[in-house]
């Protein structure tokens, strides 16, 4: 009897973990169910990053702590805005709708919320590379007038009375306190971890499941290693530098780096972005004025704005045929990484 009993009970455990199971096996992770371990690989044949999480070690407890973050609005005065609210997963955490961000009370930002993906090995941040390191990048948008409008005193003082938030920053940081660098840290892992290296390109050239190239899509790869790739390099499709790319001045007349640094030789000049899923990530360049890629080669083809900084290799504008414009943008295409847009554990927790 005994022995049926002890069987009896082990069945019942064995059940419970199972359902347990199950029950972690969410559409959505929420935290702490970070499926599977987050961790953060150079990959195969990338440069190193410029960021390692080297004073800052990844962890699933810290990611979900700064996923928490990165989603929770009130980081925002009035308790409307969130990070993913201008960095939709679904647009490679650009945005989607607007072409200028759009802030509390519906304000209106002077720039085109960028993609994020593969932020480790950015030397700066922002357009005109405002910022230098990934650790205090939010305190930008946090402390923006037309995005968050927030100071961090009163967001610390907003999330350190959620008691999830005290356990979560115990369990990410080893105790509960709630501080400033604490916040940026994890907001930091959750965007660090962000790698987009899974495009039909990527797994071409890892020669990997006998993914091929088109012949249109190899056309496209020549025009773009002529025309492209010296201010849009692989793997990252950005070589980091600020580059006067020959756009007009809007209205708005953004000097771009010269905000930065005060010398006129930067005037107009702009990160160079990636050019990795531009699929999701329209409408296009620093200010969104353009929606598709082929507003964006005409401007580069015939609508050079003339000035002093303007990038010798934009000089008479990139010219292209016909075949080598479908080309190139079939090319481009392989550069879209759905596995990335697709990918859960950047998703809004489930509340
Ligand atoms: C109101 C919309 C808005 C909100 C809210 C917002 N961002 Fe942004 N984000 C932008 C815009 C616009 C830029 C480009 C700013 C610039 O170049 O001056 C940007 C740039 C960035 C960049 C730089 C990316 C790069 O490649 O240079 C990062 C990282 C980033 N945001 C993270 C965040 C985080 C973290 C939060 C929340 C704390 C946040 N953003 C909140 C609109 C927003
Ligand atoms: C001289 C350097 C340079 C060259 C060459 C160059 N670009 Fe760019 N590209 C830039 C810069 C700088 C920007 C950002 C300009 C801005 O926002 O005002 C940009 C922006 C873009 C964008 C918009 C991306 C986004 O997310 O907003 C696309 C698409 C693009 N380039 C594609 C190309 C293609 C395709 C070629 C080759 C035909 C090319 N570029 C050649 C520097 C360059």
């Amino acid at each position: 009897m005994k022995g049926k009993l002890k069987e009896l009970l082990l069945l019942c455990i064995s059940l419970l973990l199972f359902v347990a199971a199950c029950k972690k096996d969410v559409e959505i992770p929420e935290y702490p169910g970070v499926p599977g371990d987050i961790t953060f690989s150079v990959p195969q044949g990338w440069p190193a990053p410029y960021y390692s999480f080297k004073n800052n070690q990844l962890t699933n407890s810290g990611f979900a702590l700064g996923r928490k973050l990165f989603y929770d609005v009130r980081l925002s005065r009035d308790n409307s805005t969130s990070c993913g609210t201008c960095h939709q997963p679904f647009a490679a955490f650009a945005n989607a709708d607007h072409a200028l961000s759009h802030g509390v009370d519906s304000k209106l930002g002077v720039r085109n919320s960028p993609g994020l993906f593969n932020l480790n090995w950015n030397t700066s941040f922002m357009w005109d590379g405002g910022v230098n390191h990934i650790e205090v990048q939010p305190l930008a948008p946090i402390t923006n007038p037309v995005e968050m409008d927030e100071t961090m005193n009163n967001v610390l003082a907003k999330i350190g009375s959620d008691a999830d938030y005290k356990r979560m920053y115990q369990e990410a940081f080893g105790s509960a306190e709630i501080t400033t660098e604490k916040t940026f840290k994890a907001i930091a892992q959750f965007m660090g971890a962000m790698v987009s290296s899974n495009s039909k390109y990527d797994k071409y050239m890892r020669k990997e499941g006998g993914v091929t190239l088109s012949s249109s899509e190899l056309a496209g790869l020549a025009v773009f290693e002529n025309k492209c790739a010296t201010c849009h390099p692989a793997p990252l499709f950005t070589d980091h530098s600020f580059r006067n790319a020959g756009v007009k001045p809007s209205s708005l007349n953004d000097s771009g780096r010269a905000h930065i640094t005060f010398n006129p030789a930067d005037l107009y000049k702009f990160r160079v972005p990636s050019l990795r899923n531009l699929s999701y990530t329209q409408p296009y360049l620093h200010d969104g004025r353009y929606a598709t890629l082929d507003q964006v080669l005409d401007q580069m083809e015939k609508e050079i704005h003339e000035s002093p900084s303007l990038d010798p290799a934009m000089k008479g504008g990139i010219k292209l045929s016909d075949q080598e414009r479908t080309d190139l943008k079939a090319f481009l295409k392989t550069l879209d990484d759905e596995t990335f847009i697709k990918d859960k554990r950047f998703f809004e927790p489930a509340p």
